[in-house]
């Protein structure tokens, strides 16, 4: 049997790649061989993704809870892919930065245009009972939204609003996480306590947190842009493409989100307890909790009107769309 000429040719690549390595291509042709050709649902592990939206209940709407939950993990996991990128750039030019950027803000955008899957598309009677079997968890335990804050700011800028400015890089980790804006959102305001959703939330999550704080003291996107040479620093679309981050992280999604806590837990204008316990209305609002991952991008009037302008129209029109 003739061996045609371009067949030849990888195999002698082959074989030079195989030796180079100390393996025998002989044995790896048999693998070759003996292998399954690959298939959509191997590739993709279709039966175990569609084998995870496992209900407590049998109301129908709770599958369309869990799976856009699901799919809004899965966008903050490729949200961390693209940080971790710009983060462990050395010497990034500007279009490299531009297109993570363009990237982390295109998933955005779709996580917060997608948000009315929640919003209009469950039955909110459905809702409020399914929702009871799924105490005391709640979204304020997505430890990848948390990973994606701090990957993105140091911890002081995460330090409840009322207290930052009494906190700096010269704090210990321990104090600023301690003074995390969260965190004050998972005390029950009557006891003074720690809610459970706080408490399981910190027993899984702490050690790991702190560590990812270590880890990236002095490396997040906040110093990777702070310590770029001014020629890329001083690119109008960099600069636009990060204040669109913080606007998205910040504002745009919190608020959207927002709008799916009154659509379902505002009754008669009284709030409806939520799952994790906090005092949401007080909580959830971008313009109360006011981060920003870059200061230094924003004049100070912007940053005393970090998301006031969308928190009023929120208030005034809260009653006529949610
Ligand atoms: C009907 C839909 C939803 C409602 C009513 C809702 C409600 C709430 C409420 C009331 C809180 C405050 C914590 C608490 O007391 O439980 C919260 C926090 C949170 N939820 Fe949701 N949520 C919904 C959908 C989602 C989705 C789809 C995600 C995506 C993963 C999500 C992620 C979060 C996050 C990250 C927080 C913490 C926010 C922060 O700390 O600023 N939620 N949610």
């Amino acid at each position: 049997m003739e061996i045609k000429p371009e067949i030849a040719e990888r195999i002698f690549a082959l074989e030079e790649k195989f030796k180079n390595s100390g393996q025998d291509l002989a044995s790896y042709l048999d693998g070759l061989l003996y292998d399954r050709y690959l298939t959509y649902w191997d590739y993709l592990s279709i039966d175990t993704l569609l084998s995870l939206q496992k209900t407590l209940t049998h109301f129908p709407d709770e599958k369309i809870f869990i799976s856009y939950h699901q799919i809004s993990e899965l966008y903050f996991k490729l949200i961390i892919h693209e940080q971790q990128q710009i983060i462990d750039a050395k010497n990034p030019d500007v279009d490299f930065l531009i297109e993570k950027y363009n990237r982390l803000n295109r998933y955005f955008r779709i996580l917060t245009d997608s948000f009315d899957v929640m919003i209009k598309g469950m039955d909110k009677e459905q809702f409020l009972k399914f929702r009871m079997s799924l105490l005391p968890a709640s979204g304020f335990q997505s430890a990848q939204f948390r990973m994606i804050e701090m990957y993105a700011t140091p911890l002081e800028n995460l330090v409840s609003f009322e207290i930052r400015d009494q906190f700096s890089e010269r704090n210990n980790l321990e104090d600023l996480y301690e003074n995390i804006y969260w965190k004050k959102g998972g005390i029950d305001l009557k006891t003074g306590e720690k809610t459970l959703t706080l408490k399981q939330f910190e027993k899984r999550y702490t050690a790991r947190f702190l560590r990812i704080a270590t880890t990236y003291k002095g490396e997040t996107l906040f110093h990777k842009y702070r310590d770029l040479p001014d020629s890329i620093k001083n690119n109008k679309l960099l600069k636009e493409a990060l204040r669109n981050f913080d606007v998205n992280v910040n504002i745009n999604w919190p608020l959207m989100h927002m709008g799916a806590a009154y659509r379902y837990l505002n009754k008669d204008d009284k709030s409806i307890a939520a799952t994790g316990g906090t005092n949401w209305k007080e909580f959830l609002p971008p313009g109360f909790q006011r981060n920003s991952f870059f200061p230094y991008l924003w004049k100070k009037e912007e940053l005393d009107n970090w998301g006031k302008e969308w928190v009023n129209h929120m208030f005034n029109t809260e009653k006529k769309n949610y």
